[in-house]
């Protein structure tokens, strides 16, 4: 009855954003988690996080496509009933900063548990972000291991990188630039590709599918998330540079760069630093990876470093306003690692709120729209929450702009004139109009300096 039945092993950002994708386009899809109330919640037809758009088609399935799309708890079950099996299983970082394949790991042996039983040709994709060589020297060794089945005979087996960013996920889904398919073998190879273009139909004519081997599909997904962030932390230094000679603004200078159409503006921003569940964890990731191979990436070191450093460089924008910070009321304007998420991993306030810690700042307030909760999880009591804008600014000395949500864009200096005890403040994300915030209140900006 249906052409394609998949199966999604993992149902984080990729996983499920796929998955309701897919069975919006009449694919068959059985997802699956060992967790039994995330099961539940899907099955009951609620999104178990927030992401964009993805609410929409969860409901859209419930309404009018019943029995399309399942949540299950038994792996074997989803990959017994299908004939594509997705791994979108996450791939953390050790406190070692190395890569966890631990999840990999255990999903690829209830692959080979349920191949073992299955007399057709499967074909298994891994979609997670793995270091090179995982997908062939784990993931298919431990499927032949477990199920005494061969790659490329019995079972397929390719390596597609995921490109999603955590709010556009299912525009991302929707519309990639570019498909990459690592492939053991051609067959395996063309099964995707062919996969891919009943999903896309007419929609994939501007879309090149790149076909490659699975370490450099493997190596293209570590590319990419390092160039981004190469980026950023380029931008970052050069706002440093601007900040060494009067009145240059890196956002003019950024902006000059990235029109070069060899280059492109786009992840030129400077501020406070990029956070998030992936630029860490993948920079680190590769770099811990390389060096076990015996060479070390001095590029991708300096990136974390600058990275790590401008959480440094905006308290000491605090205390050219303000002077010595111990003893003063601080806010923070935001705490998620990028606006339209509650996600608080790695986010920039976090590296923020402990320099202000170490120079002995003590009394510390933050508010975000929509990580307050995930804050709190993440800081404790470290900082006080606030509700509102007014109830962070309320009394403060200075104030710190860290993640640029839209209601914090339509601030004025009046505003901070208002509510705060002294109007000092910090744009960490260049939000503000540098002229008219320097005319109105004690302002500082990254990438700007008048003197
Ligand atoms: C990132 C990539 O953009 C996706 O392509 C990739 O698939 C994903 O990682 C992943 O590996 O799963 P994401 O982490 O969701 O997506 O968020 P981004 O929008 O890329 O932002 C990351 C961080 O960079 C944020 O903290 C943001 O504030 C910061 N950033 C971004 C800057 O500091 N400056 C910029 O110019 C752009």
């Amino acid at each position: 009855m249906y052409k394609y039945k998949v199966s999604i092993l993992g149902t984080g950002f990729i996983g499920l954003c796929s998955a309701v994708c897919f069975a919006d386009k009449d694919i068959k899809v059985i997802a699956s988690t060992h967790n039994e109330k995330k099961a539940a919640q899907i099955n009951d037809g609620i999104a178990p996080f927030y992401e964009k758009g993805l609410q929409e088609i969860m409901d859209r399935l419930k309404k009018t496509k019943l029995n399309i799309f399942e949540c299950v708890t038994d792996p074997l079950k989803a990959i017994l009933e299908t004939d594509i099996s997705m791994i979108t299983q996450g791939t953390p970082m050790r406190k070692d900063k190395s890569i966890d394949l631990s999840f990999i790991e255990s999903t690829a042996k209830e692959i080979g548990e349920a191949l073992k039983k299955k007399e057709h040709y499967h074909l298994v994709v891994v979609r997670s972000t793995v270091v090179p060589g995982t997908t062939r020297g784990l993931v298919a060794k431990i499927i032949t291991d477990v199920s005494g089945k061969k790659p490329g005979e019995d079972y397929g087996l390719c390596m597609q990188p995921e490109f999603l960013a955590e709010g556009r996920s299912i525009e991302d889904t929707l519309h990639p630039d570019r498909i990459v398919i690592g492939q053991f073998d051609e067959k395996s190879g063309s099964m995707l590709q062919e996969f891919y273009e009943y999903f896309y139909g007419v929609h994939l004519k501007n879309c090149p599918i790149l076909r490659m081997n699975l370490e450099s599909a493997e190596l293209v997904k570590y590319g990419n998330n390092c160039l981004l962030s190469t980026k950023i932390s380029f931008a970052n230094e050069f706002a440093n540079l601007a900040q060494l000679v009067p009145n240059v603004d890196v956002v003019e200078v950024m902006k000059g760069v990235g029109l070069d159409y060899r280059i492109n503006p786009r992840f030129l921003g400077a501020g406070v630093g990029f956070g998030g569940s992936c630029f860490h964890k993948d920079v680190n990731a590769i770099k811990a990876w390389s060096k076990s191979k015996g060479y070390t990436s001095r590029l991708l070191e300096a990136v974390l470093e600058i990275n790590d450093d401008q959480a440094i460089k905006i308290v000491d924008l605090a205390e050219e306003l303000v002077g010595n910070l111990k003893g003063k009321k601080i806010s923070l304007l935001g705490l998620a690692f990028k606006p339209g998420t509650d996600d608080m991993r790695e986010a920039a306030s976090i590296r923020v709120i402990d320099e202000l810690i170490r120079r002995g700042v003590k009394n510390i307030i933050g508010y975000d729209p929509k990580a307050n909760h995930t804050a709190k999880k993440e800081l404790g009591d470290k900082i006080k929450y606030a509700q509102s804008i007014e109830e962070v600014l309320n009394g403060s000395e200075c104030a710190l702009l860290i993640t640029e949500w839209d209601i914090f864009k339509d601030l004025t200096p009046s505003n901070f004139k208002k509510f705060m005890k002294t109007p000092n403040l910090v744009d960490g994300r260049r939000i503000y109009d540098f002229k008219d915030f320097s005319r109105s209140i004690s302002f500082r900006a990254i990438g700007r300096k008048n003197f």
